[in-house]
C-alpha cells in the first residue's frame, strides 16, 4: 500500500527537512558505522537510507567516502534530497520508489530506516514485503538498523502519548518554524495499531506567518511484530540487537525512549 502522507512530504519537503534538522547527523551515523563494525561488518563501504526525506544520514556517509544511496516515495522529497547533496558537494544517488518493494542495482553493505518511518508501513503484508525488498538489496553479513518509537509510548496502562510532542522549534536563517506532532484526542483506531497524528507546521518569516495542517496516519509496530514480519519474509535477516537510544543503552532500561533494531542477513552457507 502506498502511503497517503506522500502529498504531505511532496509539498512540504523543505519545511520537514527544517523541522527536524535538530538531530545531530553525525552523531548518528557514528553510531550506525559503530553497529555495523561491532556486528561484523566492518567499515560500511555503501549505505542506503529508507524513506529517506532530506537524505542528511546518506549525505553525511556520502562525506565520509561511503556510496550512498537515499530512496524515497516522495518525487519532491527526492529532489531536495538531490539539491542538498549537490550543494554540499556529496555524491548521493537517489532513488524514488516504494520502500515496501524496490530492488536496487547493487546491494549495500549497511541499510538504515530512522526516526520511525516504519509507521508509514500499515499493515504486516506490506511490511513482511518491506523485509523482502532490504533482504535482496543487502549484502550477506550487511546490516540493517531501524528506529522505531518505544512500545511504552503506545503500549501499557498510560495510555498513547506517542506522537503527541510537545511542540519543538527551529530557528534558521530568519526562519521560525514551530511543528506540533499529534494532539491527545486525535483518533487511533486500536484494531488496525494506526493513529491518525494531525500534524500542524507554523512558520514565520519576515514577520509573516503560514500555518500548514495535516493528518500522518502511522501504525505502531510491536517488537514482536518486527521479528515476525523479519522472519516472514525468509528469516535471513536476523535480530542481533534492540537498543533504547542511539547509545546503545538497552531498550528495556527505564531511560530508554527509542526502540532501535538491528538486523545482519545471514552469510551464504558455500556451495
Ligand atoms: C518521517 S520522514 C523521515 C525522513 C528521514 N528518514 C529522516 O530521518 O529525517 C518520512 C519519509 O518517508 C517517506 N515515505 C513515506 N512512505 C514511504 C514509502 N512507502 N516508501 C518510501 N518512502 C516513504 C516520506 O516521503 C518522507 O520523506
Amino acid at each position: 500500500m502506498v502511503s497517503a502522507d506522500a502529498g504531505f512530504y511532496d509539498d512540504e519537503a523543505h519545511l520537514y527537512g527544517l523541522a527536524f534538522s535538530y538531530r545531530d547527523v553525525r552523531e548518528e551515523v557514528s553510531r550506525l558505522a559503530g553497529w555495523a563494525r561491532e556486528f561484523g561488518l566492518g567499515e560500511p563501504n555503501s549505505a542506503l537510507e529508507l524513506a529517506a526525506g532530506p537524505a542528511d544520514h546518506a549525505r553525511e556517509f556520502a562525506g565520509r567516502g561511503a556510496r550512498a544511496t537515499a530512496l524515497d516515495l516522495s518525487a519532491a522529497m527526492c529532489r531536495y534530497a538531490q539539491q542538498t547533496a549537490a550543494e554540499a558537494g556529496v555524491s548521493v544517488e537517489v532513488v524514488c520508489a516504494n520502500m515496501i518493494d524496490f530492488q536496487l542495482p547493487e546491494p549495500v553493505e549497511l541499510a538504515f530506516t530512522l526516526i520511525n518511518s516504519l509507521a508509514h508501513v500499515h499493515t504486516l503484508d506490506d511490511l513482511v514485503a518491506h523485509f523482502a525488498s532490504v533482504q535482496g538489496a543487502i549484502v550477506p553479513g550487511g546490516i540493517y538498523v531501524v528506529e522505531l518509537e518505544h512500545p511504552r509510548d503506545f503500549l501499557g496502562r498510560g495510555g498513547r502519548t506517542t506522537g503527541v510532542s510537545q511542540p519543538w522549534q527551529v530557528e534558521r536563517d530568519g526562519v521560525t518554524l514551530t511543528t506540533r506532532w499529534g494532539l491527545a484526542d486525535d483518533p487511533y483506531d486500536p484494531v488496525a495499531q494506526l493513529f491518525h497524528a494531525s500534524v500542524q507546521l507554523t512558520l514565520v518569516q519576515r514577520g509573516e506567518t503560514r500555518v500548514v495542517n495535516t493528518t500522518i496516519v502511522m501504525r505502531d509496530w510491536t517488537l514482536d511484530e518486527v521479528r515476525a514480519a523479519s522472519r516472514l519474509a525468509g528469516g535471513e535477516l536476523v535480530p542481533v540487537a534492540c537498543f533504547g537510544d542511539f547509545e546503545s543503552g538497552p531498550v528495556t532500561a527505564e531511560a530508554a525512549w527509542r526502540a532501535i533494531f538491528v538486523f545482519r542477513r545471514t552469510l551464504r552457507c558455500p556451495a
